[in-house]
């Protein structure tokens, strides 16, 4: 294992009706902003529970954060609060929701443009931050990071603020969740721990376990909830299992890759493309990329997930690719770029941002520019 310090503050409140445990959450001298995305809130009855459970509280809307949070909105919100004076936020959503949030609570009591700190990478200067979470995901509802657009430059970039102090995390909430978020959000879960796990071998035995741990429930899981999407029990797995993928836990003391999700960023950037979806299309072309590199992981990964156990190692390496492509199709999601239409061009485009960058992602910091164009080339 590799040196670290692990920190991870957030309060988790899980389990059905536990929205009504906001008022003992939020201390009641504070000047709340809650925060919403489009609207979805208001058809399932979140909405609902979270304003009667504030009832009499001092809180302001605010609406209208869209997937892929936008700099120009959450400036919009952050000016608000600034006027309101308001000292704690409330965000109720999905990864969308609570990153645009984490931007506004560190663009409060920030003098300058709230871009520059989007720029800067990170700030600690926030103002607390609780969540009621609608999507399993992203796992922002259990960490630090925010991933924050710029659609008018078509720009999407990581962003470090401080964690929530609590999150409330209801698995009935999910029951009005579209198929293809479902789908994108297992996506997501299964690639977030691939971005901890598929590195080096023999760093940790322990989070390896802990790694396949989640994978395998998502295995497990991900056809049920196909079935019944209304399942208590399943859907709290997925919900569980999406917290703990990006909480910090499977990351102690190994290596991380993070090169599909800095590649899957710019097909959002560029085109839209819904966040797990565009995971669900790299993640296969960088294990064919980086199959010689990340061999011995990934014959592990293949026997551990998808048991397969014979053959030569090129040919279980191959298998073992294909079950991971196999697996995204099963969700109903595309795997590849020319599914999408998308071609030559955004993939010299993105060779060309992440040169101009100086990019260097990847366990060992060599995927550069050239790096992801094959990835990418892989993807077709
Ligand atoms: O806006 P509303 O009307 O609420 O609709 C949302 C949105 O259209 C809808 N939705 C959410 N909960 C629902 C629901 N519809 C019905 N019932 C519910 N219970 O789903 C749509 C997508 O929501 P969004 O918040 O965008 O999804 P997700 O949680 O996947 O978040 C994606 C964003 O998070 C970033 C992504 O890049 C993307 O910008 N990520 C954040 C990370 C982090 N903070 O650590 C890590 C991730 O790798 C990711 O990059
Ligand atoms: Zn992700």
């Amino acid at each position: 294992m590799n040196n670290f310090i692990f920190y991870n503050p957030t309060r988790l409140l899980f389990g059905k009706g536990m929205i009504n445990q906001l008022t003992q959450q939020i201390p009641a001298d504070k000047r709340i902003m809650i925060t919403f995305g489009g609207g979805s809130v208001k058809t399932n009855g979140v909405y609902e529970q979270v304003t009667q459970a504030l009832e009499g509280r001092d809180y302001t809307e605010f609406w209208g954060i869209e997937a892929n949070p936008d700099i120009d909105t959450l400036k919009k919100a952050i000016a608000i609060g600034k006027e309101k004076n308001i000292d704690f936020l409330l965000a109720v959503g999905g990864g969308s929701v609570i990153d645009g949030t984490k931007l506004i609570s560190a663009g409060i009591p920030y003098e300058g443009d709230a871009w520059e700190l989007v720029k800067k990478g990170s700030s600690q200067v926030t103002i607390p931050l609780g969540t009621v979470l609608t999507i399993p995901a992203t796992g922002s509802e259990m960490n630090n990071g925010a991933v924050i657009s710029r659609r008018e430059t078509h720009e999407k970039y990581p962003f470090y603020a401080d964690y929530p102090v609590f999150s409330i995390l209801d698995p009935t909430v999910t029951f009005s969740l579209p198929d293809f978020q479902i789908a994108c959000g297992l996506a997501d879960t299964f690639v977030h721990v691939m971005e901890q796990y598929m590195t080096k071998s023999n760093e940790s035995y322990l989070m390896d376990r802990w790694s396949e741990s989640i994978l395998r429930t998502l295995v497990q899981i991900a056809p049920l909830i196909k079935e019944n999407k209304q399942d208590y029990h399943l859907m709290s797995e997925f919900m569980m299992s999406a917290t703990m993928a990006l909480n910090g836990f499977i990351a102690m003391g190994v290596s991380q890759d993070w090169a599909t999700h800095m590649i899957g960023h710019e097909l959002t950037a560029l085109h839209g493309m819904t966040h797990g979806q565009t995971l669900a299309i790299v993640f296969p072309g960088t294990l064919r990329t980086l199959a010689d590199k990340k061999r011995d992981k990934i014959l592990q990964y293949g026997e551990r997930i998808w048991g397969v156990t014979s053959g030569v190692p090129s040919a279980r390496i191959a298998l073992t690719i294909d079950k991971t492509e196999e697996f995204f199709k099963s969700l109903g999601l595309k795997t590849r770029l020319g599914e999408a239409g998308i071609g030559d061009d955004t993939i010299e485009e993105i060779a060309r941002r992440f040169d101009e960058r100086g990019a260097a992602f990847g366990e060992d910091g060599d995927v550069t520019g050239e790096v992801a164009r094959r990835i990418l080339q892989n993807c077709k």
